[in-house]
C-alpha cells in the first residue's frame, strides 16, 4: 500500500486499483484528498498491471462533501473540477464503494464515476442549499441526467438524502450489496472491466425533458417556505440550465451561479450557522470522555400541549415513556392529542399506519408517580408554578432511582431553587424544550449551580439522540422581553400592521402583533381584574382576544385572513394624547432598528454575565427558537456583519431619542466596539 498523500492511499488488488480516502470525521474533501484521488487515478491509468480502480473510505461515511473550512481560504490545488475531469475522462471503469452519506462534492465525485455501488443504509444528497450554496462541481447538471429533473429540483432545493433503496429505483446507483462493501465493489469493479464499457454520466439525455411551465411552478410551490433564501432559486436556474444547455455550457452556468451563492451574505450566514450549531453541543470545559448515564426509559409529568410533545419526541426516538398525570380525564386527553397528531403525520403520508401504532404502544400512562421509579431521566412539564414544582420534586427525589437525572421544563423559574428540595441538586437540570415540542428544534439544557459535568453531558448526548440541537445556558429569565417595545413605537406613530411587515420583510415568520393575536391576547388578563392600562388590555374589554375571537390587533374573516383593525390604531392614539408623546412617521429602518438592537444589546448582556458561553450559542437559540432567519445567521452574526461601533452608535442615538433604558449599550458591546472587535 503507497500513502500518495496523507489522506489517501493506493493498493493494487487482482487488477483492481483500491483507493482509500481517510480524513476522518467525514472525510470532506480537504487538499490532501482531492490531491490523493487525482494522483491516485493518474497512476492507476498508467499501471499495465490495472484495468479498474475502487474509490472508497475509511471510517464512518462516504465522502460527505467539499471541506467547508476551506471555503473562506485561497483555493489550493488541485482544482475540484479538474479532479472530477479525470475521473470522468478516465479510460477504466472507475466504482464508487459508498457507505455512510454521499453528500454535496462527494456526491458529485460519485457521479463522475463509471459506477456506483452501496450498502442499504448509505445515503444521497445534495445539501448545499442549507449552507446557502449550490453544487458547484457538476451536481444540478449530472443528478437530474440519472434521477429525472422532478427528483433533482426536489433534491437539491430541499437538500435532503434519499435511501440506497430508492437510489437504486432512480438509477443513481447500480447496485445495492449487502454484507462486505469493499469485496463486493471490488468484484464489480474486476466485472466492469471485463465488460470494457466507460458509462458517463454527462452523455445520458433521456431523462432531461419537463412539461413546459414545470420551473415556475416549483418555484410558486416553494416561494412561501424559501421566502427571504437566495440559494434555492439559483439550484433552480442551475437544473433549468441541465435541461436547457448543452452539457458544458450547464456546467458553467452552473459555475458563474456558484460563485454568486459563495459571495452573498446569506452562504455567509449559513456557513457561520453551520458551525454554530455543532459548536453549541461543546461545553467547554467539559472533558470528551465524561461518562454518560443510560437512558433507557423517560418519565414525563404532564400530559398538556408542553408534556405530550415532549413525550412524542422519545416515542419518535424508540424511547419508551411514562407519561403521569393528575386524573385519567387529563392523561386520557394528553394521550388522544398524540394519537391524533401521529395519525395526521400519517395522513400526509410522512410516517406510515404501523408507525403511529409502534410510537403509542412506547406509551404508559399512569395517574402515580411512583410508576416513575425505572425511569433513567424525568422531566417535569407541569405549569409555572414554584410552589408545584418543589412538590412534585420532592414527591419524586423519593421515588426516583439513585441514578436517574431529574429535569424540569420551567422557562422562567429558578432553577436553583427546584434543585435545594431534593437530596440530589446534581442530578437536577432544566431541559427547556421550545413549543410546538415535537417540533421545534431548539433545546435549551440549563445548568444550575450544582448540576454533575455527568448530568449535563447525558442530557447533551441526549438531545442529539432525540433530535434536538442543544445549548447550554446559566439559569436566567428566558431572552425575550421585546413586547415592550413594539408597543412604544406603535404608541409614537407606527401602526401594528406596519411593524409586523417590516420584521416579516426582515424573515421572521410574523411580527409581534400578529404573534399577540395568535398566542391570544387574554394570557394572563382577567375581566375582573382589567385596568386597561395596556392597549392590549383595552382590546381584551372589548371582547378582542385575537385570532381565537376573530379580532384582535386586526380583525379576521372565516379563513383567518387579517385586516389591520382601525380600533387598534386609534386606541395607540389615544394612549399616546394620553402619555403626552407626539406620534411621527416612523420608516422602516429605525422599527427594525428597535427591534434587533435591544436583542443583540441583550445578548451581549447575556455574554457578560455568562449564561451562555459563547455568541453563536445566542444565534442558535434564536434562530431554532424563536424563528428568527437563519440567512441572517442570528443577532449576534447580525452585529458583527454590521459593525459593532455601529451598533453601538445606533444604540446611544435611540437611547437619547426615546429615553429608554433597554438602549443602555452592554458594557461587553462597548468594550469590544471600542476595539474593533466582534463577538465571535
Ligand atoms: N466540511 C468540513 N467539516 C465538516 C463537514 C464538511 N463538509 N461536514 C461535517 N464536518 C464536521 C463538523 O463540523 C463536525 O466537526 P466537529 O466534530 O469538530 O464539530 C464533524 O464534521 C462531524 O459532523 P456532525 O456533527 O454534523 O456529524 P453527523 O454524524 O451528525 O453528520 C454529516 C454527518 C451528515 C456528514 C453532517 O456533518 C453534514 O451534513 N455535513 C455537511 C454536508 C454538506 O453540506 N456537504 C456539502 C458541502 S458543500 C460542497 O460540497 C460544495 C461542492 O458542491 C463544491
Amino acid at each position: 500500500m503507497i500513502a500518495l498523500t496523507d489522506k489517501v492511499t493506493y493498493s493494487v488488488e487482482d487488477g483492481v486499483a483500491v483507493l482509500t480516502v481517510d480524513n476522518p470525521p467525514v472525510n470532506a474533501l480537504s487538499q490532501g484528498v482531492r490531491q490523493g484521488i487525482k494522483d491516485g487515478v493518474e497512476r492507476a491509468l498508467e499501471d499495465p498491471a490495472v484495468a479498474a480502480v475502487l474509490l472508497h473510505c475509511a471510517g464512518r461515511t462516504f465522502i460527505a462533501g467539499a471541506d467547508i473550512t476551506e471555503f473562506a481560504s485561497v483555493p489550493q490545488g488541485p482544482d475540484f473540477h479538474a479532479v472530477l475531469a479525470v475521473m470522468e475522462n478516465a479510460r477504466k471503469p472507475i466504482v464508487a464503494a459508498i457507505h455512510g452519506t454521499a453528500l454535496g462534492g462527494g456526491l458529485e465525485t460519485a457521479l463522475c464515476c463509471h459506477y456506483r455501488v452501496a450498502v442499504e443504509d448509505a445515503r444521497f444528497g445534495l445539501p448545499e442549499v442549507n449552507l446557502g450554496l449550490l453544487p458547484g462541481a457538476g451536481g444540478t447538471q449530472r443528478l437530474p441526467r440519472l434521477v429525472g429533473v422532478e427528483k433533482a429540483v426536489d433534491m437539491v432545493v430541499s437538500g435532503n438524502p434519499i435511501r440506497a433503496a430508492e437510489a437504486l429505483e432512480l438509477g443513481l446507483i447500480d447496485a445495492l450489496v449487502t454484507g462486505d462493501l469493499r469485496a463486493q465493489a471490488l468484484a464489480f469493479a474486476r466485472d466492469a472491466a471485463a465488460r470494457g464499457e466507460l458509462p458517463r454520466v454527462r452523455d445520458r439525455q433521456d431523462k432531461l425533458a419537463v412539461e413546459p411551465g414545470y420551473f415556475d411552478q416549483v418555484r410558486a410551490a416553494i416561494a412561501r417556505k424559501t421566502r427571504g433564501f437566495l440559494a434555492p432559486e439559483l439550484n433552480i436556474q442551475c437544473i433549468e440550465a441541465a435541461v436547457s444547455q448543452p452539457f458544458d455550457e450547464g456546467l458553467a452556468t452552473e459555475a458563474k451561479l456558484f460563485r454568486q451563492a459563495l459571495a452573498s451574505p446569506e452562504s455567509a450566514a449559513q456557513q457561520y450557522f453551520f458551525f454554530a450549531e455543532r459548536q453549541a453541543a461543546k461545553v467547554p470545559g467539559l472533558p470528551k470522555d465524561t461518562p454518560e448515564r443510560p437512558i433507557n426509559r423517560v418519565g414525563i409529568i404532564g400530559a398538556g400541549t408542553m408534556g405530550g410533545g415532549i413525550a412524542m419526541n422519545m416515542a419518535n426516538a424508540g424511547i419508551p415513556v411514562t407519561v403521569v398525570e393528575m386524573s385519567d380525564a387529563a392523561l386520557q386527553r394528553g394521550l388522544g392529542v398524540v394519537r391524533k397528531n401521529y395519525e395526521n403525520t400519517a395522513r400526509k403520508g410522512r410516517i406510515s399506519e404501523g408507525d403511529v401504532q409502534a410510537r403509542m404502544d412506547l406509551f404508559t400512562g399512569s395517574l402515580d408517580l411512583a410508576d416513575l421509579a425505572d425511569c433513567d431521566l424525568v422531566i417535569e412539564a407541569v405549569f409555572e408554578n414554584m410552589a408545584v414544582k418543589k412538590e412534585i420534586f420532592t414527591k419524586l427525589d423519593a421515588i426516583a432511582a439513585p441514578n436517574a437525572i431529574l429535569a424540569s421544563n420551567t422557562s422562567a423559574l429558578n432553577l436553583n431553587e427546584i434543585a435545594a428540595v431534593t437530596t440530589r441538586p446534581e442530578s437536577v437540570i432544566g431541559l427547556h424544550f421550545f413549543s410546538p415540542a415535537n417540533v421545534m428544534k431548539l433545546l435549551e439544557v440549563v445548568r444550575g449551580d450544582k448540576t454533575a459535568p455527568d448530568v449535563i453531558q447525558t442530557c447533551m448526548r441526549f438531545a442529539k439522540r432525540i433530535g434536538k440541537v442543544p445549548v447550554l445556558v446559566g439559569v436566567c429569565h428566558g431572552f425575550v422581553g421585546n413586547r415592550i417595545l413594539f408597543q412604544r413605537q406603535a404608541l409614537e406613530g407606527a401602526t401594528p400592521a406596519h411593524i409586523d411587515e417590516v420584521l416579516y420583510e426582515f424573515g421572521l415568520p410574523m411580527g409581534p402583533f400578529q404573534m399577540s393575536d395568535l398566542a391570544g391576547l387574554d394570557i394572563g388578563w382577567s375581566k375582573e381584574t382589567s385596568t386597561g392600562s395596556t392597549v392590549s388590555e383595552r382590546l381584551c374589554e372589548l371582547g378582542r382576544f385575537g385570532q381565537k375571537s376573530g379580532a384582535g390587533y386586526y380583525d379576521y374573516d372565516e379563513q383567518r385572513n387579517r385586516t389591520p383593525a382601525a380600533v387598534a390604531v386609534e386606541l395607540f392614539e389615544e394612549f399616546a394624547a394620553k402619555q403626552g408623546i407626539t406620534r411621527r412617521e416612523i420608516g422602516d429602518e429605525e422599527i427594525l432598528d428597535r427591534l434587533l438592537l435591544p436583542m443583540i444589546n441583550e445578548g451581549a448582556r447575556i455574554l457578560e454575565e455568562g449564561i451562555a458561553s459563547r455568541a453563536s450559542d445566542i444565534d442558535v437559540v434564536y434562530v431554532y427558537g424563536y424563528g428568527w432567519p437563519v440567512y441572517r445567521g442570528g443577532p449576534m452574526h447580525y452585529a458583527n456583519s454590521l459593525g459593532l461601533a455601529e451598533v453601538r452608535a445606533r444604540l446611544e442615538r435611540y437611547r437619547g431619542k426615546t429615553g429608554d433604558a433597554a438602549f443602555e449599550p452592554a458594557a461587553l458591546l462597548v468594550e469590544l466596539a471600542e476595539k474593533g472587535g466582534s463577538f465571535t
